[in-house]
């Protein structure tokens, strides 16, 4: 029997798509209704990316998200004034009369550019159900003056005094999504330039923002060899500035992360818009396409729920198929889920631990320890062991068993000992009997 080559890439395709979406759908489901600012660079805004981009930011809102967008203006001044013009603009921190107006012209024409990107009706969402997305601007920044620093007049250069998050919130209530340019007026009536990544920080943590994802040329954060981090936490971003290793632009979004996760914001992203698909493949994957940035470490263990079962028999199957782990099916898991941990990270069960305590003989036996393949030699195995010794101690349980066929020596090198039979707990004993894996039984003392 042949196949069709068109068969095959069906096929393939098919698994594909199948696989795809079944891992989006966690995040689909997650982020709905979430709200996330998206802060974009001007590179991205003149490239010809931006119709892609318009595209998968309404593919966004399509699916619930509410978005705010600020931009970036220093490529359109470019575009308006001459070269040493632009780049004096670009470098100088002072602002005069004629510079604030190449400012506001240059936002004017990257909001224009940006409304029509969103206007389109992109491919992906050819459903007509779905309404045009209205897009709302408006004074949602009150300015004040830098006024004079070190003797120097800054003139028109303002930082941000107040961001207006109620009426923002009544905008995307609506669900209108909002665009913000690096302007902010004055209660005189001046209006003054803004740092992006300012309005950035102060909009993300006054509309208490799910997520901020800057957009930009770069992919990501770099390290030293210069690739990219694809995740920082606020310990990792202090220490990488410590190090100085990062350009200006770069040490100023690190700064901007620690600032906003540290008032509120989940998730600090940064991205190349260069890149076609990028902010979808952040949102949607685990690999995710730049560098993510979070409070505390990524990964957490929490007690698992009836939800988590599925992956839990996934992370199973397999070992279980090896002959390494004891067969346990979901009628198992419903009764057994309150013994279960699971290490989870963003919407994903990278791995688990049971504790099944013996009351009467004070022991407890740690059991179905997985740490999922690509996740493994990173410390998780040793941080669900330690999370279980804790369970334990909290119980007051006197000793911690584990029965293994093939990991010994990582319950040795972590404070085990070998045991034998007569130690485990009576009703343990007879398990063990009729089950006849011949597991070594190991114990540690609590
Ligand atoms: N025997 C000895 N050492 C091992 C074993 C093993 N079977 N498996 C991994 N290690 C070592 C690694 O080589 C690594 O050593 P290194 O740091 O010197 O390179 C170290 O353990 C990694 O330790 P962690 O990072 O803390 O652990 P990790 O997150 O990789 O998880 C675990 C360890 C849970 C054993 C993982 O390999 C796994 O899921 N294995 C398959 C499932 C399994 O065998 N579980 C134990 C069943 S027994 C029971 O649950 C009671």
């Amino acid at each position: 029997m042949s196949t069709s080559v068109t068969g095959n890439q069906d096929f393939f395709y098919n698994n594909r798509f199948i696989h795809d979406f079944r891992h989006a759908s966690p995040y689909i489901h997650h982020f709905n209704g979430k709200t996330l600012v998206l802060a974009i660079s001007s590179h991205v805004l003149v490239s010809d990316k931006l119709a892609a981009l318009a595209a998968d930011i309404l593919l966004l809102t399509s699916l619930g998200m509410r978005l705010v967008i600020i931009h970036g203006c220093s490529q359109f001044i470019r575009a308006i004034a001459d070269c040493h013009t632009a780049i004096s603009i670009d470098e100088n921190p002072v602002t005069d009369e004629a510079a604030l107006r190449l400012v506001k012209q240059a936002c004017g024409i990257a909001r224009f550019d940006l409304e029509a990107a969103l206007s389109m009706m992109p491919t992906q969402v050819m459903d007509h159900s779905i309404p045009n997305v209205r897009i709302s601007s408006g004074n949602f920044l009150r300015a004040k003056p830098l006024g004079v620093i070190n003797g120097i007049d800054m003139g028109y250069s303002g930082s941000v005094r107040k961001v207006d998050a109620a009426a923002i919130e009544e905008h995307l209530a609506r669900n209108q999504l909002v665009l913000i340019s690096p302007i902010g007026h004055s209660l005189s009536g001046q209006s003054y330039r803004l740092p992006v990544n300012e309005v950035a920080q102060a909009v993300s943590e006054a509309i208490n923002a799910e997520k901020l994802i800057f957009l930009g040329t770069q992919q990501g954060i770099l390290d030293e060899q210069q690739q990219t981090i694809s995740k920082l936490n606020c310990i990792e971003i202090r220490q990488l500035l410590a190090r100085n290793i990062t350009d200006k632009r770069q040490t100023e979004l690190l700064q901007t992360a620690v600032h906003v996760l540290e008032h509120g914001v989940q998730r600090v992203h940064v991205l190349s818009g260069l890149h076609d698909g990028s902010l979808l493949l952040e949102l949607f994957t685990r690999e995710g396409s730049g560098t993510a940035m979070a409070k505390a470490p990524f990964m957490r263990i929490r007690p698992a729920e009836n939800k988590d079962i599925g992956e839990i028999l996934q992370l199973i199957a397999p070992l279980e198929a090896a002959g390494i782990l004891l067969p346990r099916d979901s009628e198992y898991m419903e009764n057994h889920i309150h013994e279960f941990s699971v290490l989870e990270q963003d919407c994903y069960v990278y791995g688990c631990v049971a504790l099944h305590v013996y009351p009467q003989e004070k022991a407890g036996e740690l059991a179905c320890l997985i740490v999922s393949p690509n996740a493994r030699t990173r410390g998780y195995g040793e941080l669900l062991l330690s999370h279980v010794i804790k369970q334990a101690q909290e119980l007051q349980l006197q000793v911690l068993f584990a029965l293994s066929t093939n990991t010994g020596d990582w319950f040795i090198e972590r404070g085990f000992t070998s045991a034998t039979l007569a130690q485990l707990p009576l009703k343990r004993q007879q398990q063990y009997t009729s089950n006849k894996r011949q597991s070594k039984i190991f114990r540690r003392q609590l």
